[in-house]
């Protein structure tokens, strides 16, 4: 082993700690008082994560977990929930180890612990921030009274390939609306207090770059200018930082070369030292370890002292840190003061969730028993699930009539429980979903159902295609539910083709050749290649993946009751080589037109243009809008501008409008992108009535990464304000920014 290498990391190592320990830490008495107690061993055990007996999210599992926490070998588990379960965990840290410290205890979270919500990404469709916090809350109080105190989420990597099977658990392609996201989740978790039995320990990740993963592939490199990095990548994460989030895990990618895990510039320097996070650091699953496959580490024991000096304070799975670790410090390759500043930062987390004098105040099996799936969660899932329907097209199909008699549900979809709930559907219970095929059943009791499956997600034969075909024919109207199974989307979900799988095409077509009046609802956890269902169906729902309570609100959706509010938070591409497709592309010395024209920023076989543009999404009426007005004509810093925007419902119905603004910058030296979503506003606006909405635009909305390396506003020069319904179509007006004079 490199000894002579790993002892080169001893006087960044002593710095590090004296930095750490110098920074503005208001150290308990109680936790100081712990650290002098400890032997070189348990402190080692506090930085140890194994997971535990329920769940395995990664490729391998630990046995005998129980042991290892006796012996003061584990500072947290994961991947453990229930009262009961868990209490006795606790019970065996608190009673049965020399020095009683109470767990972590973790668990992936990410839209609901037994009431699923949508998707991350369908719930950014809603462009509701209160709904997403209360999301959060509900997922808190329901997943702390199980026991978990630590959740890992929210996940906040932007990207723009929906290759990736991840793009499911985040906010989406803009940095701007992933910023805000990042707070309200941040405070829905960890609560008004986080010592409060209903509150949890937020986890953001993966920090970080993981969304621009070279090819969409998981584990796999990113390369990433610094600029990209710190405009695209970076700010939700320092938005969690400022809402108070308590704890970041690293992302498995290297960006510029250097893993996640060992990046001591990104985590000792950005997030400590610039954004002055005080919280814990976690690896990913085995992250540690890895550092040898990236070849960044010549065995284990370097992958830790990296990990260690990169500001990691818990190796979550690897067993590096306590198989490698107490012999760094006997060597004298790391000092025991780093160790010390790793369990100073545990321990306080540990504190601040009240662990040490209520260590049992969330594994309340009291609690669990009644707070479980409540009428109220299952009521917030339905509200929100119905405000992330995106309607795609709608050639006069919807809204249905109450008062058809036959209705035909046909689709692997249709009725699939595990997967109206989606990807990680923590503690879910697909028996309590309610699919399509149910909600709609609910809905209309009256009307008779028939359904086909057409074959599953990924195989039709024409036998499964042609029942299919003979149970639409006896219907008025048909619902296709077609899509992705759930297990397509999230970790290890990479797809190369983004069309819908196996021979749903065909089957969609074998059904809309019966000319009903059909309408497909979508479930997937990315946007999909679909042109062809685009211009073949006559109404396309995308439903994502909407959780317990999602095929009520589909059904309620299809019959009217409620309105298509939802908006793309992602551009679809029309195939997949036009990805990356994004609505804040830079822009280029040659645009494309409407037309194909030669030497143009375009494809021989494929417009420029996405299928879907981001903001996307119809309503029940139809809208237009004016060209941005502005209250003053020059902007200097300080300043909110405040953009209007006048929108006329020129339809029949009462109908919710959604304004989004977006700012192009110039005059900058560094090109900017055409243009940068910054801002939204919405009303609910009656037939033939005008409603003036308005955007504030901050100076702040202007910061990007000068050239000199600062972040901060432009020098002086022009903005483009754009408005418009979506990113594809928007008018614009020129406004003067002057830092001075
Ligand atoms: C994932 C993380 C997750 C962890 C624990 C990893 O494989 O990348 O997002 O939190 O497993 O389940």
């Amino acid at each position: 082993m490199t000894f002579s290498r790993c002892l080169s990391g001893l006087a960044a190592l002593s710095l590090l700690a004296s930095v750490s320990l110098s920074g503005a830490w208001a150290q308990s008495p109680r936790v100081e008082k712990l650290i002098g107690q400890m032997t070189l061993e348990e402190k080692i055990g506090q930085l140890n994560l194994l997971s535990g007996h329920h769940a395995v999210t990664g490729p391998y599992a630990t046995q005998d977990v129980e042991q290892a926490l006796l012996k003061g070998e584990v500072g947290g588990l994961f991947n453990v929930y229930g009262a009961e379960y868990t209490r006795n965990l606790q019970r065996l840290a608190v009673t049965k180890t020399r020095l009683g410290i109470p767990l972590l205890l973790g668990y992936d979270v990410l839209h609901g612990y037994r009431t699923i919500f949508p998707v991350p990404l369908g719930q950014a469709a809603s462009f509701d921030l209160a709904a997403i916090e209360q999301a959060d809350r509900i997922a808190a109080r329901e997943a702390s009274a199980a026991g978990v105190n630590w959740i890992y989420a929210p996940m906040l990597d932007i990207t723009r390939d929906p290759r990736w099977g991840r793009i499911v658990e985040g906010p989406g392609e803009s940095t701007w609306w992933g910023s805000r996201i990042a707070a309200a989740r941040v405070r829905g978790m960890q609560g008004l207090s986080l010592s409060s039995p209903d509150s949890v320990l937020a986890c953001a990740k993966h920090f970080a770059g993981n969304g621009a993963t070279e090819g969409g592939r998981d584990y796999s490199g990113t390369e990433l200018s610094e600029r990209a990095f710190r405009e695209v990548h970076l700010p939700p994460f320092k938005a969690a930082v400022d809402a108070g989030v308590k704890c970041m895990m690293t992302a498995f990618n290297t960006v510029d070369g250097v893993p996640g895990v060992s990046n001591e510039k990104l985590i000792e320097g950005t997030l400590r030292k610039e954004w002055g996070f005080k919280g814990i650091v976690v690896s990913d699953f085995g992250a540690i370890g890895e550092l040898v496959n990236h070849g960044v580490a010549d065995d284990p024991a370097e992958a830790a002292l990296l990990a260690l000096r990169a500001g990691v304070d818990i190796d979550m799975q690897g067993k590096n840190f306590i198989t490698d670790l107490p012999k760094l410090v006997k060597s004298g390759a790391i000092p025991e003061k780093a160790i010390d500043t790793a369990v100073r930062r545990i321990l306080t987390a540990k504190e601040e969730l009240g662990l040490f004098d209520n260590p049992y105040g969330r594994s309340d099996p009291a609690r669990e028993a009644v707070v479980m799936a409540l009428p109220e969660h299952r009521a917030a899932a339905q509200a929100m699930a119905e405000k992330s329907l995106v309607l795609l097209k709608n050639d006069n199909v919807l809204p249905l009539s109450n008062k058809l008699q036959r209705i035909a549900v046909i689709g692997p979809l249709a009725q699939a429980k595990a997967d109206t709930l989606g990807p990680w559907a923590g503690h879910g219970d697909p028996d309590e979903a309610v699919t399509v095929h149910d909600g709609i059943k609910r809905l209309v009791p009256l009307a008779e159902l028939l359904h086909a499956t057409g074959g599953t997600v990924t195989r039709s034969s024409s036998e499964d295609i042609a029942a299919a075909v003979r149970t639409a024919a006896k219907a008025e109207v048909v619902i296709l539910v077609l899509g992705e199974k759930s297990t397509m989307s999230g970790e290890a979900a990479s797809r190369s083709n983004l069309n819908l799988p196996g021979d749903q095409m065909a089957l969609a077509r074998a059904v809309l050749a019966l000319g009903k009046p059909t309408a497909v609802v979508l479930m997937n956890g990315r946007p999909l290649t679909i042109e062809d269902l685009h211009n073949e169906a006559p109404a396309i729902v995308e439903a994502w993946y909407p959780g317990t309570m999602g095929g009520l609100a589909v059904a309620r959706l299809l019959f009217g009751e409620i309105e298509p509010l939802g908006r793309l938070p992602v551009t679809f591409p029309r195939n997949v080589g036009q990805i990356p497709i994004y609505h804040d592309q830079l822009p280029t010395g040659r645009p494309a037109g409407e037309k194909s024209q030669p030497y143009t920023s375009t494809w021989l076989d494929v417009p420029a243009t996405p299928l879907y543009p981001f903001g996307y999404g119809l309503t029940w009426t139809k809208f237009e809008a004016s060209a941005p007005r502005v209250d003053k004509p020059v902007v200097r810093p300080g300043d909110v501008m405040l953009v209007s925007v006048d929108v006329t419902n020129t339809g029949k119905v009462q109908g919710t409008a959604q304004i989004m603004l977006f700012l192009r910058q110039k005059s900058t030296r560094i090109s900017r992108p055409v243009r940068d979503f910054k801002g939204f506003a919405r009303a609910s606006i009656a037939p033939g009535k005008t409603v003036t909405l308005t955007i504030p635009v901050r100076d702040t909305d202007l910061f990007f990464a000068r050239s000199d390396g600062t972040f901060g506003p432009p020098e002086a020069g022009f903005i483009d304000v754009q408005t418009g319904f979506d990113a594809g179509a928007t008018k614009s007006l020129k406004v003067d920014w002057r830092p001075k004079g």
